[in-house]
């Protein structure tokens, strides 16, 4: 399935559409299976679309219904200004209505990532029991501009697993923080959309490597691997695009 690629003037314009866009596949869920089950991406480009969704530029969401997942997570506390947890709490979490039984973080006080890891598979298969495979209504992911995404990092271990839908993992080296826990290829594998939100002029050569590429050189770097049930949607600015 051919990706769709969608080009905004600027971030702004990119966050606005995906705000309304992910406010009309939230109710489509709910309305369909009672529950929208979102795996939201770190690092800085997302923030601005869960502002957005705190202001309501989605629309009403049933927030009751909505449950929030991480696609990835740097081993820090929460409290950390590193934490994706953290960067979400702000942007979005403070300011709308969720049922903090609708909060699914990575468990980072648990000893190491491996255990992390292990726990939030658990936690992912026991709401995920009815479908048996990780089948998020949205994945959001970023992209690095050596082509990693959540933090699948190209050559990284965690790359290789099959099985586990949540490995530990570690960032490129020069990346801090280095110690992550992720979604595996295999829990993205099922999502029913996955969305990648992209801006900025150093992202323009990957980008294009990954939309204009080869499928050979696109599975080349662990944002090219990225696939399976739903249909992948590419969110970038002008500036990404290489306009
Ligand atoms: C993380 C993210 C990571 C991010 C990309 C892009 O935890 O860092 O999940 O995959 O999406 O590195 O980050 P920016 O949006 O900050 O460019």
């Amino acid at each position: 399935m051919k990706p769709e690629v969608l080009v905004f003037d600027d971030l702004e314009a990119l966050s606005l559409s995906a705000a309304e866009r992910l406010g009309v596949v939230a109710r489509e869920a709910v309305r369909g299976r009672g529950r929208f089950s979102l795996a939201l991406s770190g690092g800085h480009t997302p923030r601005r679309l869960y502002a957005l969704l705190a202001e309501g530029r989605a629309g009403d969401l049933p927030w009751d219904r909505i449950h929030l997942f991480w696609g990835d997570e740097r081993f820090v506390p929460q409290s950390d200004p590193a934490s994706n947890f953290r960067m979400v709490r702000e942007a979005l979490l403070e300011r709308i209505p969720v049922p903090p039984g609708n909060l699914h973080p990575v468990p980072v006080c648990l000893g190491s990532p491996v255990e992390a890891a292990a726990a939030y598979e658990r936690e992912l298969r026991a709401f995920f029991a009815s479908e048996g495979e990780p089948a998020f209504d949205l994945a959001l992911l970023g992209l690095g501009d050596e082509g990693h995404t959540a933090s699948l990092f190209p050559g990284s271990p965690a790359l290789a697993e099959r099985h586990a839908w949540v490995a530990a993992a570690e960032a490129a080296p020069g990346i801090i923080p280095r110690s992550r826990i992720t979604l595996t290829l295999r829990g993205l594998s099922a999502a029913r959309a996955i969305w990648f939100l992209v801006a900025g002029a150093e992202k323009a050569p990957v980008v294009r490597i990954l939309v204009d590429g080869s499928e050979a050189e696109a599975a080349r770097l662990p944002a090219g691997r990225i696939g399976g049930a739903g249909p992948v949607t590419w969110f970038l600015d002008r500036a990404a695009r290489g306009y």
